[in-house]
C-alpha cells in the first residue's frame, strides 16, 4: 500500500489530520490498535475552545457540535462555602462549547468514511521505519496478515502510550519535560438532569472536586482521590457523600444525584517530549505531550498541532518548500507550554496536596481570593481557560 502520509492512531489528532489533509487533495492512511466500537466508546474530553470549534466548522465536521454542543460563556470557583462566578464572555469576548470528545471522534469517523478515507482499526504490530529517509514506512498486523504502508511522511498520533514517540531517530538528544501529580481523579458519569448551568472548579480540604455535563440526561462529575485507589473501593452512597462534602456552601444549591452508570480512575501528568519532529516522522497530540485535566487543554492542543502541521505538508504539497514543517514543532511548542503553564496552574490552584503546610494552604486560599476579586486577574485566568491568544 502507498500514501501521501501515513497516520498512526485515530484519536482527535490522527482524524482531524486525516480529514484536513483530504480536504487539500492530500491522501493519508490512518492506522489504530483499537475497534471502532472501543474509539466511540471512550469517555474523555468535554470542553472544546472556541479555536477548536472554529477548525472542526471549517473542516466540515461542526454541524452536529453548533447543534447538540452547549454554549458556557463562564464557570464558576467555588471554595470557603461560596461560588464564584468567571465570566468567560464579558472577560474576553469567548466562551467555550461543551461537546464530548466521543461525539467529536464520531463525527470525525463519519466525515472521513463518507469521503472513503481509509482508516484501518484493530491492527497490531506497529512498527515505524527508516523515518529518517524520504520514504519511511510502516509495517503492522490487519486482519491476522502482514502488512506495509510507503509514504512520504509519517504522523504520530498516538497517544502517551504510542509507538511513534520511542521511533523517534536520536532518543540520545530527546529530552522529557515530566511532572506526575500524587493524585488523581475519580470521573463519574451520571444520569440525570444538569446541576448547575455552567462547569463548577471547587476547591475543597477534602480535596479537589469537578461539576461538568455531558447532555441534558447525563453529567460527568470528578473528585481528587488516590491515583492507585480502586473504583471497587466506592459504592455509590460514598461517592454521593464525598462530592456532597467537598461542593457544600452556603448558598443552597444542591448537587443532583442519579444512577451512576460509569466510573474509572486517571492519573494525572504534565509531559512535553522535544523535539517533536525528526526526519519525516512529526508527533502531534498526546504523543508529544500531556496535560492534567484541570484546565481542560489536552483535546485542543491536539487540534492545534495538527492545524500547524496540515500548513506545513499543504505547502509541502504545492510548492516543494519545507520552511512551515521545519518550524512545525518550534511553532506547536509555543502554544504547548502555555498550556502546560495554564493546566499546572489550575491544578495547583485547586488541589489539596498532602504535604502543604497549613501556611501553603492558607496561599492557596488567598490566590484563590486574589483571583475572584481582582479583575485583571480574573481576566488572566479566562484568557487562558477560553485560548484567547
Ligand atoms: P488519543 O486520544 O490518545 O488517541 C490516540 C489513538 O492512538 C488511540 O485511539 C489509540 O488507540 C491509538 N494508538 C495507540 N497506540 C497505537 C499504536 N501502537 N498503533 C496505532 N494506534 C495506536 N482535553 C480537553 O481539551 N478538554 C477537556 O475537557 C479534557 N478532559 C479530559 C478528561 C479526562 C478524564 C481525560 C483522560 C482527558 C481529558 N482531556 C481533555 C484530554 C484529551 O482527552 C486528550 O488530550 C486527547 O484525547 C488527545 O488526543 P490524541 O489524538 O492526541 O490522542
Ligand atoms: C469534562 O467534562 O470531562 C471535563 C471538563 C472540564 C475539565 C476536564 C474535564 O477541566
Amino acid at each position: 500500500m502507498r500514501t501521501q502520509v501515513a497516520i498512526i492512531g485515530a484519536g482527535p489528532a490522527g482524524l482531524l489530520l486525516s480529514h484536513l489533509l483530504h480536504l487539500q487533495g492530500i491522501s493519508s492512511v490512518v492506522l489504530d490498535t483499537r475497534s471502532r466500537a472501543d474509539i466511540d466508546a471512550t469517555i474523555r474530553a468535554g470542553v472544546l475552545e472556541q479555536g477548536t470549534m472554529d477548525v472542526l466548522s471549517a473542516a466540515g465536521v461542526g454541524d452536529r457540535m453548533r447543534k447538540e454542543g452547549a454554549l458556557h460563556h463562564g464557570f464558576e470557583l467555588a471554595f470557603g462555602g461560596k461560588r464564584h462566578r468567571i465570566d468567560l464572555l464579558g472577560l474576553t469576548g469567548k466562551s467555550i462549547t461543551v461537546y464530548p470528545q466521543h461525539e467529536v471522534l464520531k463525527d470525525l469517523i463519519a466525515a472521513r468514511l463518507a469521503a472513503q478515507g481509509q482508516i484501518l482499526f484493530e491492527v497490531s504490530d506497529v512498527a515505524l521505519h527508516e523515518v529518517s529517509s524520504t520514504t519511511p514506512y510502516v509495517t503492522f498486523t490487519h486482519g491476522g496478515e502482514a502488512s506495509r504502508i510507503d509514504a512520504d511522511f509519517i504522523a504520530g498520533c498516538d497517544g502517551y502510550h504510542g509507538v511513534s514517540r520511542p521511533s523517534m531517530p536520536d532518543q540520545a538528544k530527546r529530552q522529557d519535560y515530566q511532572k506526575i501529580y500524587p493524585f488523581g481523579w475519580f470521573g463519574i458519569l451520571v444520569e440525570s438532569a444538569p446541576s448547575s448551568e455552567e462547569l463548577i472548579y471547587a476547591q475543597h480540604d477534602r480535596g479537589f472536586a469537578l461539576v461538568s455535563t455531558r447532555s441534558p440526561t447525563v453529567q460527568r462529575l470528578y473528585f481528587q482521590c488516590d491515583p492507585k485507589d480502586n473504583v471497587d473501593n466506592w459504592s455509590d452512597d460514598r461517592i454521593w457523600a464525598e462530592l456532597h462534602g467537598r461542593l457544600e456552601n452556603h448558598d443552597g444549591w444542591k448537587l443532583k444525584e442519579g444512577k451512576i452508570f460509569q466510573k474509572n480512575i486517571i492519573g494525572m501528568r504534565s509531559f512535553v517530549s522535544a523535539p517533536m519532529q525528526a526526519g519525516r516522522l512529526f508527533l502531534a497530540g498526546d504523543a508529544a505531550h500531556i496535560v492534567p485535566p484541570t484546565g481542560a487543554k489536552g483535546l485542543n492542543l491536539a487540534v492545534s498541532d495538527v492545524k500547524v502541521l496540515a500548513q506545513g505538508l499543504e505547502q509541502f504539497y504545492r510548492s516543494g518548500s519545507e520552511t512551515l514543517l521545519q518550524g512545525y514543532g518550534e511553532q506547536a511548542l509555543k502554544r504547548i507550554w502555555r498550556a502546560e503553564c495554564f493546566s499546572w496552574t489550575m491544578t495547583r490552584l485547586l488541589h489539596t496536596f498532602a504535604d502543604h503546610t497549613p501556611f501553603e494552604r492558607e496561599m492557596q486560599r488567598a490566590e484563590l481570593e486574589n483571583i475572584v476579586n481582582s479583575p485583571a486577574l480574573a481576566t488572566a485566568l479566562a484568557e487562558n481557560y477560553v485560548g484567547a491568544f
